[in-house]
């Protein structure tokens, strides 16, 4: 399963770029209204720095208006995915849009419904936001899981990226259920790399050699320079 970073923060991007944790970015306007500075400018710069997919999402709402912003977007770079709402506007620009070849994501998705008609208007990806569904005390899982079958099972080539990840289970559950990607805040990676027992265990393996070298009576390093 491929890991995207949730962020439009350049400096979360770079460290997760540098460990080779993530495959992409997604944005939107939350998370660029967040930055403060200009949204233009830092879409801009996040498509360079990423090798991978970038998604970029529209503001407009009608049809013309969202294949017009598409168009640009997707003149960013080969890498630049065009995030479009969930609507019958949205899709019938996905569907003018893929036929142009043009890489598209389908947001704010939250019923399998919903999956399989943006698969059917051609979308690359389809992004179920599966805490948001959590936070109303409904299953987004379970919409990942049916998305998932229908796909499969109907032969659609959209790859599922599951969003609005809340915590390390949602992309554990996600990546154990064969979805394409996950889109992950920055948060959420660190947690996905810490456990207590890798830093105890690390302190145990470091105080050891300290009390080695006192009972040796001097500091032992012998492969540091
Ligand atoms: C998806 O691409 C969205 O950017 C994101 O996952 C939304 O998540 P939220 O519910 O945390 O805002």
């Amino acid at each position: 399963m491929k890991i995207f970073a949730d962020t439009a923060d350049i400096q979360q991007i770079k460290k997760f770029l540098d460990m080779g944790a993530i495959d992409g970015v997604t944005t939107n306007p939350t998370l660029l209204a967040k930055q403060a500075v200009d949204p233009a400018e830092q879409v801009e710069k996040i498509v360079k720095l990423v090798p991978g997919p970038v998604s970029v999402e529209v503001i407009s709402t009608d049809y013309e208006g969202i294949v017009g912003e598409g168009k640009r977007i997707a003149e960013l770079g080969d890498n630049a995915v065009v995030k479009a709402p969930m609507t019958q506007n949205g899709l019938r620009a996905v569907k003018a849009l893929s036929h142009e070849g043009i890489k598209t994501n389908v947001t704010l998705v939250f019923s399998p419904s919903q999956s399989l008609l943006a698969a059917k208007a051609g979308a690359t990806y389809v992004s179920p936001f599966i805490g948001r569904l959590d936070d109303i005390g409904q299953d987004g899982m379970s919409v990942v899981r049916q998305s998932l079958e229908i796909f499969r099972n109907n032969s659609l080539g959209t790859q599922l990226l599951v969003a609005s990840i809340r915590h390390p289970l949602h992309v554990i559950e996600s990546a154990k259920l064969g979805a394409h990607a996950a889109t992950v805040p920055p948060d959420v990676i660190d947690k996905m790399f810490n456990h207590p027992l890798t830093e105890t265990g690390l302190k145990r393996f470091l105080d050891d050699w300290e009390l080695l070298g006192k009972k040796l009576g001097s500091s032992i390093a012998p492969y540091r320079n």
